[in-house]
């Protein structure tokens, strides 16, 4: 798809559709522009508005700014969030008056050089007050190309993000770059919404890769999971049919504390029976339970083994036989309560 395909047909629906009457909107003062895309930065437009007003009643020009006490900002701020801005704010409010006459610069390079400006708004900022062909490219953006463009991978990711600046370069209109990047926020807060965008009302329906190919909710792609390592264990579930018996785990460690099935030791079930005082009648194993801990997975293997208690047992510390009636209080992990619920439920009908 051309660039000019894209751009003709955002600049063409901005100006039927987009936004027009924001309060930033209506200048090409640097100061007033710089103003609202530092706070747009990370609030949404209706909260902006009020805090934007009254910003710039009590500091109608940079030099009012650069000359207050930063408390004073930071008062005007209260509420907007992230304060680290309003620092900034101020520091670029004085860097601007001390180095560059009152002047913001024109150039996107030299305004991405300043206190709180990040590539994309100083682009936003030369575009909007100075007519500068810039790519501007925030979250929104990132979204309308992932999708429009098909663009695979992490917008996040160093490689992903490379490829998206040059996209949006590339892009570019000749004319009325202004209405073009108020066009890409229009479209990236309204119709491309992230969950459930309105497709039949965009201006890209018909080119829109993501809309062809129904990957709309898939892009733009979201951070690949960490691939856990895989681990399986055996553990025996002994019962006489009543009771079922289980081993506190050591206090440190996975399910420290708990009350749990014993792993199958190398000696096998029969073995493990008679030390306990048991004799094993039959065994069968259950379907496999799979449980994500923080750092691998586990598969479950179980082996349900019927066994004779002889008459005289006697309870080793660390043992308990549970009876079917505590399975819902006793500290329990959540795949083992799981397990001896189905076999309660199990025992329970027959
Ligand atoms: N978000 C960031 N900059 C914006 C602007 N100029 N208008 C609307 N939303 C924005």
């Amino acid at each position: 798809m051309s660039a000019l395909n894209f751009s003709a047909r955002l600049i063409n629906w901005q100006g039927q559709h987009g936004r027009h009457d924001l309060p930033w909107q209506k200048t090409r003062d640097a100061y007033r522009i710089w103003l609202a895309e530092i706070m747009l930065q990370q609030t949404q437009v209706s909260t902006v508005i009020p805090y934007y007003t009254r910003f710039l009643e009590r500091f109608p020009t940079v030099d009012a700014l650069a000359q207050a006490p930063v408390d004073a900002v930071l008062e005007l701020w209260a509420g907007l969030g992230y304060y680290a801005r309003a620092r900034n704010l101020h520091r670029c409010a004085q860097v601007i008056v001390a180095d560059y006459a009152g002047q913001f610069p024109k150039e996107p390079q030299a305004l991405a050089q300043l206190p709180g400006i990040g590539r994309s708004t100083a682009a936003a900022i030369s575009a909007f007050a100075f007519g500068q062909r810039a790519a501007i490219l925030d979250g929104n953006v990132k979204r309308v190309l992932a999708r429009c463009f098909g663009i695979e991978g992490f917008p996040g990711s160093a490689q992903t993000e490379k490829k998206m600046w040059s996209l949006a370069e590339s892009l570019l209109p000749a004319r009325r770059i202004e209405v073009y990047t108020q066009g890409l926020m229009d479209l990236g807060s309204t119709l491309c919404a992230r969950r459930k965008p309105f497709c039949a009302a965009c201006p890209m329906y018909a080119i829109c890769i993501a809309r062809h190919t129904g990957r709309q909710a898939e892009l733009p792609m979201v951070k690949a999971k960490r691939v856990l390592p895989e681990r399986e264990t055996t553990l025996l579930l002994l019962t006489d049919g009543k009771r079922v018996l289980l081993e506190r785990r050591p206090p440190a460690g996975i399910w420290g504390g708990l009350l749990t099935l014993p792993e199958c030791g190398l000696a096998g079930p029969a073995e493990f029976a008679l030390h306990h005082g048991c004799r094993l009648l039959d065994t069968h194993a259950l379907p496999p339970l799979r449980h994500s801990f923080t750092h691998f997975r586990l598969t479950i293997q179980t082996l349900l083994c019927q066994v004779e208690v002889s008459a005289s047992l006697v309870s080793e510390a660390g043992w308990q036989w549970l009876e079917r009636a505590q399975i819902e209080t006793a500290a329990l992990p959540t795949p083992i309560r799981f397990l001896l619920r189905e076999m309660a439920q199990d025992y329970g009908e027959k």
